[in-house]
């Protein structure tokens, strides 16, 4: 070893002790006859003294030329500082240097390695090696190494085996678009990267194999989000002879187990909420449920009163912002435009201010009286209660886009009071998702979940006369306001496949070429299953208290889905391309 410690390890119980570290100079401090230089590893930093008189003046030259990030290896005495740093865990002591070599020199990073940084995203992505360098990104992959090892503790101890399932797949029409590799030894052909292992650990079952887990990459080709990655990584897992309620509890167990075991955090039992609730309450399948403000229904009261707006509406809904009423006539306006942006859409945003003084003052008064607004304060205070002080915002139009906008403003509100904080954390199951969604576009019903997501027992008659009425044993976990999760009970039965492809528009044939394999294999024994995968980044980001999980993974996508370190996607040379059987630029 070309250390005796590391530079967090040091205390005053070390005081005298012979001491050699390695690591990156953070920084040097030369005050004329002291200089100091500040030693940096994956554990800490510990300061080094070189007095000028006492050290060798030909090793106080070599510190004097050191620059930032030069690799060092120092030796000398642990000593008591004279000043201490409590911000630092070593910061009792301080080595007083009587060797040093400079195992390798460095350029001058193009930005600060530290966590308040100077760099700007592109950059720190482009020197990603440089960025990791850096506490705050190296504590979120510390704690992601934590996650995963704790999930495989509490999925070891509950006898489920981590199998590896293939990446080289096969293409399929379902779900997002996939990334695919061409075949070299099958011209014309090509692989797909796996959106996720569904099949294979469906298979799994079939084979017996009973409870199944892996940490899992996963590739999809779709637009990219703070929350989305086209490479991320799943805890995938299945088990056989369940029902919902048994995978309810058995992975409520894990994000508990994973809370206490990393935060110290003894999350409460997870409330469930049906998905219709859930739209109803909060315009959301995935709501956040850190705060209140749920939606309030004023159709039938806003309705017939002149206001055209309103009458031609189907929904009439809002939210009560508590403590908002003193909002500026500006503020509101910007709220509005807010509100009436592209990304959002809507066409107007109401308001009823509940005065400090009792009184009501609405944006509609020309078409509702003190004791209509009246009516709509009583229905606000169902729920929460609507006080003085507090601003009533509302929204119209068709019922889901109303719907939609309102969980918007709901979230930017919560936003602005501070009702959001991300050491606060609040879980959710989401159950009873429909099984299918009709494209407008394509003109046709899609797997709201998966095709293999099975639907409720009791709605499989509605299959083919009220399609879109059919609830799926699908749910999802969602902890403020992120889906972390989701899975579903799994059809295990060939027809009920079958006929499930067929809603999907598949025909016979293509189902067969497509998902064969699966069928055929419910035809010999396949067991009840079901299972769910969360997004592990999306947990560790969520642990970690950030938005984004490009901080939690070690070499991310930039947004447009560019590795700009690597320089990945490139062109590949010609030769390659008549080699993969792909027609080459044609000139
Ligand atoms: P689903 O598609 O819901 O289900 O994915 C499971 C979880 O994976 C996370 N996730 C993502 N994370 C980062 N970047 C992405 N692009 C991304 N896409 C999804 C989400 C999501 O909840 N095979 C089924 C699971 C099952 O039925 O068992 C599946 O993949 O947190």
């Amino acid at each position: 070893m070309l250390r005796t410690h590391t530079c967090g390890q040091l205390r005053l119980t070390d005081v005298n002790t012979t001491t050699t570290l390695c690591g990156w100079v953070q920084t040097v401090r030369d005050k004329g006859g002291v200089l100091w230089v500040d030693l940096r590893d994956r554990y800490g930093i510990t300061q080094l003294l070189l007095e000028d008189g006492q050290t060798d003046p030909e090793l106080f030259a070599i510190a004097r030329s050191l620059g930032r990030e030069f690799v060092l290896q120092a030796t000398g005495t642990v000593i008591e500082r004279k000043s201490r740093n409590p911000n630092l865990p070593t910061g009792d002591v301080e080595i007083k240097v009587t060797s040093m070599t400079i195992l390798n020199a460095a350029k001058t990073p193009p930005f600060l390695i530290d966590d308040e940084t100077d760099g700007g995203d592109d950059l720190r992505l482009k020197y990603r090696y440089l960025d990791l360098r850096r506490g705050a990104v190296r504590r979120n992959l510390e704690l992601r190494h934590r996650m995963a090892q704790q999930t495989r503790l509490y999925m070891d101890g509950q006898d489920f085996i981590e199998v590896e399932t293939p990446v080289l797949i096969k293409s399929t029409p379902e779900g997002a678009r996939d990334f695919v590799v061409p075949s070299r030894m099958n011209p014309g052909e090509f692989y797909a990267l796996p959106q996720s292992p569904q099949t294979f650990k469906q298979l799994l079952m079939v084979s017996g194999f009973d409870r199944y887990y892996q940490i899992v990459k996963c590739f999809r080709d779709e637009d990219l989000r703070a929350d989305r990655q086209p490479e991320f990584t799943q805890i995938d897992c299945e088990m056989s002879f369940v029902e919902q309620e048994d995978i309810l509890t058995m992975f409520e167990g894990l994000v508990r187990h994973l809370f206490r075991a990393v935060k110290g955090i003894d999350l409460a039992e997870v409330p469930r909420m049906t998905y219709a609730d859930a739209m109803r309450r909060y315009g959301s399948d995935k709501p956040d449920t850190r705060f209140g403000m749920e939606f309030v229904e004023l159709t039938d009261l806003a309705q017939g009163k002149g206001f055209s707006v309103f009458d031609s509406a189907q929904l009439v809904v809002g939210i009560n912002a508590p403590g908002c009423a003193h909002y500026t006539r500006k503020q509101l306006d910007e709220l509005t435009e807010w509100l009436k942006r592209p990304q959002i859409g809507a066409k107007g945003l109401i308001y009823v201010r509940y005065n400090e003084d009792g009184s009501l003052k609405s944006s509609v008064d020309k078409f509702y009286s003190e004791s209509d607004l009246k009516a709509w304060v009583e229905r606000f205070s169902n729920g929460e209660p609507c006080k003085p002080g507090d601003l009533m915002l509302i929204v119209s139009g068709e019922a889901g886009k109303a719907r939609k906008q309102l969980n918007e403003l709901r979230l930017e509100m919560g936003s602005r009071l501070g009702l959001r904080n991300p050491n606060t954390f609040s879980s959710l199951w989401v159950l009873d998702f429909p099984l299918l969604e009709f494209g407008e576009a394509e003109n046709r019903w899609f797997a709201m979940h998966h095709p293999f997501t099975s639907p409720k027992p009791e709605d499989i008659p509605l299959l083919d006369s009220d399609p879109g009425a059919v609830r799926a044993n699908a749910y999802d976990m969602v902890i403020n306001g992120t889906e972390v999760g989701g899975g579903s009970i799994r059809i295990f039965n060939r027809a009920l496949q079958a006929r499930m492809f067929s809603i999907l528009g598949f025909s016979e044939e293509d189902a067969k070429a497509q998902f064969g394999f699966l069928m055929d294999a419910f035809e010999y024994g396949a067991p009840p299953h079901g299972g769910i995968a969360f997004g592990f980044d999306r947990l560790c980001s969520l642990f970690g208290g950030a938005d984004s999980i490009r901080d939690f993974i070690a070499f991310p996508k930039n947004n447009s889905g560019r590795d700009v370190m690597i320089d990945s996607p490139s062109a590949i040379s010609d030769a390659q391309l008549t080699e993969l059987s792909i027609a080459t630029t044609v000139s």
